[in-house]
């Protein structure tokens, strides 16, 4: 799957929410669970007004706008120009804006706290997890927190892909290079990961009222 390409081209519908995949059951999530997963988020990655965040994978910034308040100043980066430039248009706050691949950008700077949220299933194999991880430490302040959110679990797969309807249309998709889904991660190899770069690591369910809390998790790691 070309990524970049799948999310230009979704960045080119008309619900903001549609461009970043904010979708369950064929409609877009409303604002008051957009704005219960920001304050997760908060929660979760311990937030404070004092602080530089930088949200990797931000997308057009509908989530990222959400966190803003909670915050000193927010960066966010994304490999999608078209998603880039419609949060540079819907960005009343003056935030910075990014465009460059979550394995290689180089903001110029460190951040007290790091995002990476619903997004790491687009990280298909090691090497390219790997490379994002080197690049997402690179930029985290000492004693900062990394939080990766919403990652499908390759131990619930059988949650996402139910019946063997979902099977054939995952070994179709598979074979003609269509999924859309991504790689499911499993918690305990990608917490090892993240232990192997010196990081203190919290693997967390999801709650009940999250969107697709029956096949996901959170990490949070602390420099
Ligand atoms: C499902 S959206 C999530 C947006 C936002 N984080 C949220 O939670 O609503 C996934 C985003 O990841 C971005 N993305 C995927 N692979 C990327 C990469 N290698 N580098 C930078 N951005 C990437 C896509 O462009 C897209 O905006």
């Amino acid at each position: 799957m070309n990524w970049n390409q799948f999310w230009n081209q979704k960045g080119t519908q008309s619900h903001p929410l549609e461009q970043v995949g904010r979708i369950r059951n064929g409609k877009v999530l409303d604002q008051d669970l957009m704005q219960r997963i920001a304050k997760r988020i908060v929660e979760q990655a311990q937030i404070h007004k004092s602080h530089a965040v930088l949200d990797v994978c931000c997308g057009n910034g509908e989530l990222s706008r959400l966190i803003f308040p909670h915050c000193a100043s927010l960066t966010g980066v994304d490999f999608s120009e078209i998603l880039i430039q419609q949060a540079r248009q819907m960005d009343a706050h003056h935030q910075t804006w990014m465009v460059g691949d979550a394995a290689t950008f180089d903001a110029g700077r460190k951040f007290d706290r790091i995002l990476l949220y619903f997004s790491f299933q687009y990280f298909e194999n090691k090497d390219k997890a790997e490379a994002v991880l080197d690049n997402l430490c690179a930029h985290l302040e000492p004693g900062g927190i990394l939080l990766l959110g919403d990652i499908p679990d390759s131990r619930k797969w059988f949650r996402f892909y139910k019946n063997p309807m979902d099977w054939l249309r995952y070994i179709r998709q598979t074979f003609t290079k269509t999924n859309t889904m991504g790689k499911f991660w499993n918690p305990n190899k990608l917490a090892a990961l993240l232990e192997h770069r010196g990081l203190r690591v919290e693997i967390e369910g999801q709650e009940n009222w999250q969107p697709f809390s029956e096949y996901r998790f959170d990490i949070l790691a602390y420099s």
